[in-house]
Formats: C-alpha cells, structure tokens, sequence
C-alpha cells in the first residue's frame, strides 16, 4: 500500500495546498491511503470541526495530532465519535479521544498511532519510548497489519532513537511538530521507512507558519503580539510511503513544492 503524510497543516493558506493539491497527487503517486498531521490547521491552533469535515472530504483519511489538539475546543464535539483522529498516546488516559485506530486499505489492514516527545516539549507526558513499547504489544504485529507512527517531537536526536528504537516492528515512522522537512528520509535496516520530520504545509515566506515579521520582532525585543498565520506563497511537505505485502518499507518519498498563495 502507498501512504501519503502530510506534514503539519497551518491554518487557511496551509488547507488551500491541501484543497489545491491533494486529489492531483492521490492520482498522480498512485495513494491508497492519506494521513496529515491536523494540530494546527484552524488559525495555526488545534483543528475545528468544520475544517476537519472539509479536509475529510478532500480525501484525507485519517489525522494525527500533537501539542495543539486542544487549542481549538471545537474538537471535544467530535473526537469522541471519529475514527479518523487519533490523539498522542503518551497524553493522560483520562483524555478523550483514541490512541490508535485500525482502517482497512486495500484488504490489508493498516494502525495509525501519534505519541509526543519529551525534549523541549511542555507539558511533558508519560515517557514515549515505554508507552508506544507497551502499545506496540497489544497491537497486530508487523506481519498483521502495517503499522504507522507519527512522533511529534522537537529534538531530531529523540526522533532518530525512536526510529532505531521501532525498527522492524513497523512500517514507517514520521516525526512532526519542526515545521521544517528534514533531508533523511531512508529505509532503516528491519524494514521501517524513516524521516525526520514531515515538515509543513502553509504559508512558505514565514516562521513555522507564523508571519515572520511577528517573530522576527520577538526575537530581537522579546515582545511579541499574538501569533497570526502569514500569508503570501505556500508550500508542500509530505512523504509518501510505499508498503510492501510484507508490511515491510520499500520505499520512502519525500515531497516539497510551493506555488502562489492568496
Ligand atoms: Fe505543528
Ligand atoms: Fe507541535
């Protein structure tokens, strides 16, 4: 099976590319199946209900999320009853929403899971290497089921000991949360694809997404206004994952383009 990953979406110009681009490039790399990373795709905050519905019908089948999840509470209306959300798995058990999901993709089957790092990252939550162990354990295996993690995490060091850590037994795993596409997309020896980060979908002359103005600003002052997402050109980025029967990684694809914005 073929996954497409779309890095983290921000706000308007971020769902335009999506809009723009997603039906041409389900097409033209032959996916089967469609994850994005949704935690900051209303305003840059969190996910509403209106604009999940939206990039659902646009052909994204499944989100995972990260330390915005609850930034927009539109999403306490829904999370209880989609299947195509899944929280980090690492956030406290009595918060709502699932920690995996299982969808059926070309009569294979195929888990999508979400945890958060614990480097640089506040709140901390329970440690992500002991909890996706554990969730690991009472999941289908490899042979079952091609598995799929998104670990969103600040630190590449902590992203690349994950990839060691779950190496043959997963499919592929994609860090998030950077906003910035990392150059190391590769196969790891027991078979998992491997990148990085995903990098950002949204506004491309910006800060993460940010008007760049607003951060430049913060840097040099250490005031800042709130966060307003930038607009002018926007681009792409993506990874595209080819599964083998053998839920095994033969391939990993790393997009990134850009085009005018409003
Ligand atoms: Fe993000
Ligand atoms: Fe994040």
């Amino acid at each position: 099976m073929r996954i497409l990953f779309i890095g983290d979406i921000v706000g308007r110009p971020g769902r335009k590319m999506v809009f723009d681009n997603l039906p041409r490039l389900i097409e033209e790399k032959n996916i089967d199946f469609t994850i994005a990373n949704g935690e900051n795709a209303s305003g840059g905050f969190g996910l509403s209900e209106r604009n999940f519905q939206e990039l659902v019908d646009c052909g994204i089948d499944a989100f995972t999320m990260g330390n915005h999840i609850w930034d927009n509470s539109e999403i306490y209306n829904y999370i209880g009853e989609t299947p195509r959300l899944v929280r980090p798995a690492n956030y406290p058990a009595t918060d709502p929403g699932r920690v995996y999901q299982e969808f059926a993709v070309k009569d294979e089957r195929l888990v999508v899971t979400n945890i958060v790092g614990s480097i640089y990252m506040t709140p901390v939550y329970d440690n992500p290497f002991q909890v996706i162990d554990a969730l690991l354990k009472q999941l289908p295996s490899r042979a079952e089921a091609a598995i799929f993690v998104d670990f969103h995490a600040e630190a590449t060091s902590e992203k690349m000991a994950m990839g060691w850590f779950l190496d043959g037994r997963i499919s592929a795993l994609v860090g998030t949360h950077t906003h910035i596409q990392t150059n190391d997309a590769r196969l790891l020896p027991r078979g998992s694809g491997y990148l990085t980060d995903a990098g950002m979908t949204g506004p491309r002359d910006s800060v993460l997404g940010v008007d760049k103005d607003i951060i430049v600003n913060r840097f040099l002052t250490g005031v800042s206004p709130r966060f307003e997402t930038a607009d002018g050109d926007i681009q792409f980025n993506g990874v595209v994952f080819d599964i083998g029967p053998d839920h095994q990684a033969r391939a990993v694809e790393p997009l990134n383009f850009w085009q005018p914005g409003f």
